[in-house]
Order: structure tokens, then C-alpha cells, then sequence
């Protein structure tokens, strides 16, 4: 058990009609806490961090850390860009060992996204890293930019893509966005089903937080084999620590560590029972 590239583990999620887990990260305390989920729960998961977040986590400390935590992991861990903006950004992740990238080239035109994608997929294929890309617009926003208005991907539209790019995992927008819903999505499940039978890639849900249980597992039932979690984790997070602040008489740093981290663990813990059925 170690660190994978992160295709194997939706290829195998596919053989047993579940998904993986993929939980973004922060800090060390994010890092132990899903880690320690995984491990309990006999699970693998994916650790990933988005371009975006690098401002607050810079990858020449979080991909070291991220990269460690996988290879002593007593599970499988790929670890994963989120988001890649930039060529370099996809080539720093690579070059500190990540075993999956991800550039978000989902605002371009349809052309401009398969040449770039296409460009990834030959950086990573020297190291067998997965790549993932995403094709539709993925409502919210992934950090400081603009919210972006939902745009579903369109199935015939993600054959050719799968085809003409060589990738191995697609991320789909079905009325899904990243953050806090301000009202339960409708996802389309009907045109997820039409992607699910155009393509042959695993399919990704980004935008995971706030979407319920029973629409996870009928997502899982037409393809998913990724399901991004954000918000939930740094949420439980702040949540924890101004809980922690709030009733400590004296507030400690390494209790405070403690709580940070006990709450990305109950909420990674959750989210992995829901995706493989545990
Ligand atoms: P949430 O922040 O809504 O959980 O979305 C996570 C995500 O999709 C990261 O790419």
C-alpha cells in the first residue's frame, strides 16, 4: 500500500460500482486527518490540493508532505492536482512526484481545451501520472475567481473529447458547483447517463459538498468514479477551531491541532462510508 497513480484506483472503484474519494487539503492537520480516515476505514483515496489554494499552501511544502503521507500510508493514495491553471504548475506537481494532474481548461473554447489537454497528456506520460480534464462549466467558483455559470457538458461533445485528448478521467458539469449550494442542486442525472454511455473514461464529480447521500450513490450508479470534497473539510475545520477557541479557557496550539484535525478525519470518514458503501 502506497502511493498510485490515481487511474488504478477508479479502474478498480469501477469494478466494484463505488467511487473514490477525492479530498482536498490544506495543511498538515488536513493531510493527517484524511489519512487517518482512509486507514481506518481500509480505504484509498486521493489527497489533492488546486492551483488556486497555493497562494495560502504553497506546493513546495504541501507536495512534499502530500507525497510522504501517501507512500507511508497503510492504503493506496494517489495524489492529485486540482484545478492546474498553468503548464508550470502541472510540471511542478510532476516533478514532486504527484501521481495525477488536472488543467482547467474548461472555460475555452472546445478546440483550445483538447490541444491543451492533449499537451498534458504527453507531460504526464513519461511518469504514467493520470490526467484528468474537464469539459462543461462546473458551476461556483475553485478560489478568488468569478462565479461561473453552469453550462452542462454535452455527451457527444465528451466522446470526441475522450478520443481526441487521450485522458483518463473526465470531470462532467450536471448542475453541480463547488462551495455551499445556496439550494439543493438538481443534477441532471439524465445527461450524466448520456455521458456515462458515450464514453469509456471514469467519470468525476466536482462540487461534492451539500449533495446528499442518495444523489451521490445514484451518481456512482451512472459512472462516477471521483468525487471531489472542498468545502466540507476546511468548513469542519474552521468550524472546529473556533468551537475549540471559543470554550477554551486558555487556548493551546497542539489541542487546537488535535480538533483541526479530528474534523477533516469525522468528515472524510463520512464521505468515504457513503462513496464505497461502507
Ligand atoms: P466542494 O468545495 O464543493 O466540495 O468542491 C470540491 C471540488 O470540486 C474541488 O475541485
Amino acid at each position: 500500500m502506497s502511493l498510485t497513480a490515481m487511474l488504478p484506483l477508479l479502474k478498480e472503484a469501477e469494478k466494484q460500482n463505488i467511487a473514490v474519494g477525492a479530498f482536498s487539503v490544506g495543511n498538515m492537520e488536513m493531510v493527517m486527518g484524511a489519512v487517518k480516515a482512509a486507514e481506518e476505514m481500509n480505504t484509498p483515496i486521493i489527497l489533492q490540493i488546486a492551483e488556486k489554494r497555493l497562494k495560502n499552501s504553497p506546493l513546495e511544502l504541501m507536495a512534499p508532505m502530500m507525497v510522504s503521507a501517501a507512500k507511508n500510508a497503510k492504503v493506496d493514495i494517489a495524489v492529485h492536482l486540482d484545478h492546474g491553471l498553468t503548464v508550470d504548475c502541472i510540471k511542478a506537481a510532476l516533478s514532486y512526484g504527484f501521481t495525477s494532474v488536472m488543467l482547467d481548461c474548461s472555460l475555452l473554447p472546445f478546440e483550445e481545451n483538447v490541444k491543451k489537454t492533449h499537451e498534458v497528456v504527453a507531460l504526464a506520460y513519461p511518469s504514467g501520472a493520470t490526467v484528468e480534464a474537464e469539459l462543461g462549466v462546473v458551476g461556483g467558483n475553485e478560489g478568488d475567481t468569478a462565479e461561473h455559470k453552469i453550462k452542462c457538458t454535452d455527451p457527444e461533445a465528451a466522446r470526441l473529447f475522450e478520443t481526441e485528448t487521450g485522458i483518463d478521467a473526465l470531470a462532467v458539469a450536471i448542475g453541480n458547483a463547488h462551495g455551499n449550494y445556496p439550494v439543493l442542486p438538481e443534477l441532471r442525472f439524465d445527461i450524466l447517463d448520456e455521458i456515462n454511455k458515450a464514453t469509456n473514461v471514469p467519470l468525476v464529480l466536482h462540487g461534492g459538498t451539500g449533495i446528499t447521500d442518495e444523489m451521490f450513490k445514484k451518481a456512482i450508479s451512472l459512472g462516477i468514479r471521483k468525487i471531489n470534497i472542498a468545502t466540507a473539510s476546511f468548513d469542519a475545520l474552521a468550524k472546529a477551531s473556533k468551537a475549540y477557541c471559543d470554550n477554551a479557557e486558555r487556548p493551546d496550539y497542539f489541542a487546537l491541532s488535535e480538533k483541526c484535525a479530528e474534523a477533516v478525519y469525522e468528515n472524510v470518514k463520512r464521505h468515504i462510508a457513503v462513496f464505497s458503501n461502507k
